[in-house]
């Protein structure tokens, strides 16, 4: 059991991780969880060792990012479920880009799953819970004067860059990133970076080498689907990342 980082007190709780203050102002602490949540928590587990997992596979990603010039919050690993980061104010939007068709997008839209998407998509969604975090046009967008469009500008370049940088590097391991939801923050001084977390809960994966539709999942859809081994897939997406990135870094 690790020591907890955090400092100060609880200033966030989500459905996956807990964010704590600390004793710097520019120095937050987040706690992964090992709750599973899917269908806006209607279907909940806890499953041991996810929150390690996706704290260690996301810091790799975020370091992977971070080498090819993408801003991210991330600051370093603490202990096997925490991560130091930096506070920003999260831009309530999520930003999701597809590769290939899956999810929601084969639910509303008139398109068989598999079917490949190039130009990848982008989809924005308003981060309201209570509302079911609902899809965004960019006329509802500027209604709501969430963001600037020059900040829309610059969130649809950096998701495209995130998806290329993140594209090629599961490629390398033999995996298929289908679709991945991000989210974007403000950091003190006004900078626009990554934030949250990036991981299995959080992207759709495919075993390249498996055809088989369901046994190639090593994502959260195998909990949605009730498909099992979910931490045993998280567990293998982290064993091939970590086979073409350097060892995470600790904080301080
Ligand atoms: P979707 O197909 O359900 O719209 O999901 C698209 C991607 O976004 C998929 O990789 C899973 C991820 N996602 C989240 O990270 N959080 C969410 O709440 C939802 C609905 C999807």
């Amino acid at each position: 059991m690790t020591l907890s980082p955090a400092t100060g007190p609880l200033l966030y709780e989500g459905k996956a991780k807990r964010v704590y203050a600390t004793d710097q102002d520019d120095l937050v602490a987040v706690e992964y969880k090992d709750d599973a949540t899917a269908f806006n928590a209607l279907k909940k587990a806890q499953l041991l060792g996810k929150g390690a997992l996706n704290c260690r596979i996301s810091a790799l990603l975020f370091e992977h990012l971070e080498r090819l010039g993408v801003p991210t919050h991330y600051l370093g690993l603490q202990g096997d479920h925490w991560m130091m980061v930096r506070p920003v104010r999260v831009v309530p939007v999520e930003v999701v880009v597809r590769n290939v068709a899956a999810g929601s997008l084969c639910r509303q839209m008139p398109i068989p799953a598999g079917t490949p998407l190039d130009p990848p998509l982008l989809d924005l969604y308003y981060k309201d819970d209570a509302l079911g975090d609902p899809l965004l046009s960019e006329a509802r967008l500027e209604r709501l004067q969430l963001l600037t469009p020059d900040q829309l500008g610059a969130i649809r370049e950096l998701a495209f860059r995130v998806n290329d940088a993140l594209r090629d590097l599961f490629a390398r391991v033999e995996l298929e990133l289908v679709d991945f939801k991000i989210e974007l923050g403000f950091t003190a001084d006004g900078a626009l970076v990554v934030a949250d977390e990036i991981s299995p809960d959080t992207c759709r994966l495919w075993n390249r080498a498996v055809s088989d539709a369901q046994e190639r999942i090593l994502d959260k859809d195998r909990f949605r689907q009730d498909l099992g081994g979910v931490v045993e897939a998280y567990g293998e997406v982290l064993k091939r990342v970590q086979g073409v990135c350097p060892e995470a870094r600790v904080y301080g």
